[in-house]
């Protein structure tokens, strides 16, 4: 596949699927998001009044569905970690049903690919009657989302035509923090790393996992072929990526999939591991490895068929996978990868529309 990719090219040119091109392009999203979100010192810089936005907030209500709202539980890490805001995320469709809302002064925050989503649309209309501040962080300038919240933040990943997104939600997560990070400096935080140098060694690590195809079709093959179910399990930030990885898996190769917290298992969901389920287990989080692979060895004691995906300088021997280091509070941009690529060739060896998925459209406009 030419590595001259052009995020905003339309067209599959030489790829077999959209899904398959916006994977790979996710490296060079990254890269325009660095380019787009710099001074011209090179410093990250978002717009004066969005940070005021973010510092006035006493709390940050973050809405959105599927994808954008498994982004959404990335991007409280980051705000709550370097801006230290507190900061709720909400399914757009349980949003409201008369919630007490607990803060004086809250920002809404919408992540949407489209900016069409009907059930998050119906919270902005809500939130703007109300005479609250919005913030969308979309995919498309002008969409509605955009247009009728009070502030825009763009992911510059250009069209994502294949319903299952990819490259919308690592951009999303760049942007969150981004978003993240311009705020803390604003309120005063202390953030002991360089987020532009960190963004560029996730794109390159991006790279890297994009040229090991083969060994993901092997796992999809391996784990993924003839199962009826299969389970991701993560611990912390690793948990919420094992929402996505789980999701992608569903709508396009129709495999009942759940993403699950690794030490929840056992109170319960732990009954329908039998021989052979396929258990995915994402250990890219230092201070929870020995938990999650404790986590595995439960599963396994019961017929699993693991499947470690680990992180440089975390790996052991037991591990299927190994996934380039990166900062611990970014490893979500690149253990998703695996995830997106071995449910796409989980979905082409089943013979499954990988672009159009039955029953599914690109954007919910509809409640
Ligand atoms: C993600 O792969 C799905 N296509 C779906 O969950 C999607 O993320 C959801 O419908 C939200 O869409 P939006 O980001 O355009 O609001």
């Amino acid at each position: 596949y030419t590595a001259e990719l052009d995020a905003s090219d339309i067209e599959k040119g030489t790829y077999p699927h959209y899904m398959l091109k916006e994977i790979d392009e996710q490296p060079l999203v990254m890269r325009k998001i660095i380019q787009n979100y710099q001074d011209g010192e090179g410093a990250l810089e978002i717009d004066s009044d969005i940070v005021a936005a973010m510092k006035e907030a006493d709390r940050i209500y973050i809405i959105a569905a599927g994808t954008s709202y498994h982004a959404g539980l990335v991007g409280k890490q980051f705000i709550e970690k370097l801006a230290k805001i507190p900061v709720e995320v909400h399914i757009s469709s349980e949003f409201g049903y008369n919630m007490p809302l607990l803060s004086e002064k809250p920002l809404f925050v919408f992540i949407s690919q489209s900016g069409e989503t009907a059930d998050s649309r119906q919270v902005l209309v809500q939130v703007k009657e109300m005479g609250y501040k919005a913030l969308t962080i979309t995919n498309v300038a002008g969409s509605t989302l955009s247009r009728e919240a009070d502030y825009t933040l763009l992911l510059h990943a250009g069209p994502e035509i294949a319903v299952a997104s990819t490259k919308a939600y690592t951009a999303q997560l760049a942007v969150l923090a981004i978003l993240a990070e311009v705020t803390a400096r604003g309120i005063g935080h202390e953030v002991d790393f360089d987020l532009v140098q960190e963004l560029g060694i996730v794109a390159t690590a991006m790279e890297a996992l994009c040229d090991d195809k083969e060994e993901f079709e092997s796992i999809a093959r391996e784990y993924l072929t003839v199962t009826r179910n299969a389970f991701f399990i993560g611990r912390g930030i690793d948990f919420y990526v094992g929402l996505e990885g789980a999701l992608k898996l569903k709508e396009i190769s129709y495999i009942q999939a759940e993403g699950f917290a690794g030490g929840e298992l056992k109170h319960g969901t732990i009954a329908l591991i039998e021989e052979g389920t396929p258990v995915i287990a994402l250990a890219t989080q230092g201070f929870v490895n020995l938990s999650i692979r404790g986590n595995v060895k439960e599963v396994v004691a019961r017929g699993a068929n693991p499947c470690i995906i680990s992180m440089s300088g975390l790996e052991t021997d037991e591990d299927r996978f190994v996934i380039p280091e990166v900062h611990s509070l970014l490893t979500p941009l690149i253990s998703v990868i695996p995830m997106q690529l071995i449910s796409y060739y989980a979905a082409l060896h089943r013979d499954c529309d990988v672009d159009k998925p039955r029953n599914l459209a690109k954007s919910v406009t509809v409640e």
